[in-house]
């Protein structure tokens, strides 16, 4: 089926992809395309509507992207965001300036006229405004719609020539009705009928990995991770038993993850999935190592040489899948294609593995919407709301040596944590909670006896994207039942402890 398509053009905002997003959760469908388009093209192409996004120049700069002037001529729609929105009115005639200081942050929005665009936002609001040029005067038939105390033209547009200019940010939070700004233009202004939905991009991807994938055997390494798990359904589903998953069990994963991996998605899904049983391996080349960042490097290394081992008995593949999703595309460099995720479970397999292409239909998603395209490809909760769990998985949550033993009392404190977080219904309020076992043995008494036995730490924190965070608030009683079932049923633990440090100066893990 044909759907709709708007076209957001993009002069290099930070916030582009964040337009994106919020276009598809309005359920229309967009792609975000570079700025230099012909008019030419984007007829060719065929949108409901244009988005010029912001960008870092100014219009008068030399080398500002700019666009013709015929693009603005032929009859479709534009939003023109920040940048985008002097760019349109220098186009046509108007005048930008730059003023003495730039402007960020929250400011109140004042809606001037009412048109389809205001439709259902207050007289006031509040916006976000981060810019340092703005529209000073506007092309003949424009008028101005709304303004801010500092920004007397906050927004503009011609109902007639259905072209707006917004200076603030529609798309990031804090504006308090951006959303609906945004809804208005593609609604009551493009005429989009909402044709787009999760279903429509799970049909999409599956033809788009078909075309590119062809003939060819696919791999993929599964980790168990929300990414790669729904990566590789999304795949399995385009070329079946074409492709291959592997799943390292190294020994160092969490209660019942491995067995979780294999029946959800060996059984479950009938893919074709290898378990390699790696777990003497790892922990022989771990005997004896206390530094973080060398058990890192030894599980890295080893992964790569296991999941080598694995796919060469496949003999030829073609393609790798990955579950890249755009975090991690803005985190290892914009715009680049097929860029190797330099993440610890998979980074370095590019040098030693040559395939044709790299197949990651999840680059363009951010977390909640592979959550979602997750669900709608039939994934259990389990995977989809599984919380991010690093590479080395348990090995950094031992301090120091990691033996069999310890293992076995972290995996066990952690399946208890993570039981009374689901039970008490806050699994999707915290970004990650964990035990760690600590490196300390402290005196204790249990029955009759005396012990002296290891302490636990539990670490639970809220985030957006682990860049940042805080401890969670967990109610007193969550934590007292975890600590009593801890010291009650794990072996050889006798004390339980809270971290509350935030990130910084703390990171998220202990090593
Ligand atoms: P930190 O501890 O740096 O963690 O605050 C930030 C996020 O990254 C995860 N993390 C890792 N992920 N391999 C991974 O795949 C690793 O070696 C690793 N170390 C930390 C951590 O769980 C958190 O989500």
């Amino acid at each position: 089926m044909q759907h709709q398509k708007v076209l957001i053009l993009d002069f290099g905002g930070q916030y582009n992809q964040l337009i994106a997003r919020r276009v598809r959760d309005l359920k229309v469908y967009c792609d975000l395309l570079p700025c230099d388009m012909t008019a030419e093209e984007i007829e060719k192409y065929g949108p409901i509507g244009i988005i010029f996004t912001g960008g870092p120049n100014s219009v008068y700069e030399a080398h500002a992207p700019r666009i013709e002037r015929a693009v603005l001529e032929l009859g479709i729609p534009v939003l023109g965001i920040c940048y985008g929105a002097q760019l349109i009115a220098h186009t046509l005639g108007g005048s930008v300036t730059r003023a003495d200081t730039s402007e960020y942050g929250k400011r109140t929005l004042f809606i001037e006229k009412d048109t389809p665009m205001s439709e259902g936002i207050p007289q006031e609001s509040i916006c976000w405004m981060s810019h340092t040029d703005f529209v000073a005067s506007l092309p003949a038939g424009f008028m101005t719609l709304a303004k801010t105390d500092s920004c007397p033209v906050a927004m503009y547009g011609s109902q007639a020539k259905r072209i707006y200019g917004i200076q603030f940010h529609p798309e990031v939070v804090h504006s308090e009705y951006g959303n609906k700004l945004l809804e208005n233009f593609l609604y009551r202004i493009c005429g989009a009928s909402g044709d787009w939905t999760m279903a429509g991009f799970v049909n999409e991807q599956v033809e788009k990995i078909r075309a590119s994938v062809g003939e060819g055997k696919v791999l993929c390494a599964m980790s168990g991770g929300v990414d790669s798990a729904v990566a590789a359904t999304l795949v399995h589903r385009a070329v079946g038993d074409r492709l291959t998953c592997v799943f390292v069990d190294n020994g160092l994963h969490r209660k019942g993850e491995p067995e979780q991996v294999m029946k959800v998605f060996k059984e479950g899904l009938g893919m074709n999935l290898v378990k390699a049983e790696a777990e003497d391996l790892f922990l022989g080349a771990l005997k004896g190592v206390c530094d973080p960042e060398r058990k890192r490097k030894i599980i890295g290394e080893l992964f790569i040489r296991v999941f080598e081992r694995e796919a060469k008995k496949l003999g030829r593949v073609d393609h790798l899948v990955q579950g890249t999703i755009y975090p991690d595309v803005i985190e290892s460099g914009k715009g680049k294609s097929a860029t190797i995720k330099s993440h610890h479970n998979v980074g370095g397999l590019p040098a030693v593995m040559e395939f044709q292409s790299v197949v990651e239909p999840l680059r363009d998603l951010f977390k909640d919407e592979v959550r979602k395209v997750g669900t709608e490809l039939g994934l259990p909760d389990g995977v989809v709301w599984r919380q991010p769990c690093p590479g080395p998985a348990l090995a950094i949550r031992i301090m120091g040596e990691v033996t069999r033993e310890k293992l076995a009392i972290v995996r066990e404190a952690d399946a208890i944590f993570r039981e009374e977080i689901e039970k008490a219904g806050l699994a999707r309020e915290i970004w990650q909670y964990f035990a760690v076992l600590t490196d300390s043995k402290t005196v204790g008494v249990q029955g009759d006896f005396r012990t002296y036995e290891n302490v636990i730490a539990l670490r639970a924190v809220t985030s957006v994207d682990a860049m940042t965070a805080d401890w969670a608030r967990i109610p007193y009683g969550v934590l007292e039942r975890v600590s009593a079932r801890i010291t009650g049923e794990v072996k050889h633990a006798n004390r339980v402890v809270y971290d509350i440090t935030s990130k910084p100066p703390a990171t998220i893990e202990w090593e």
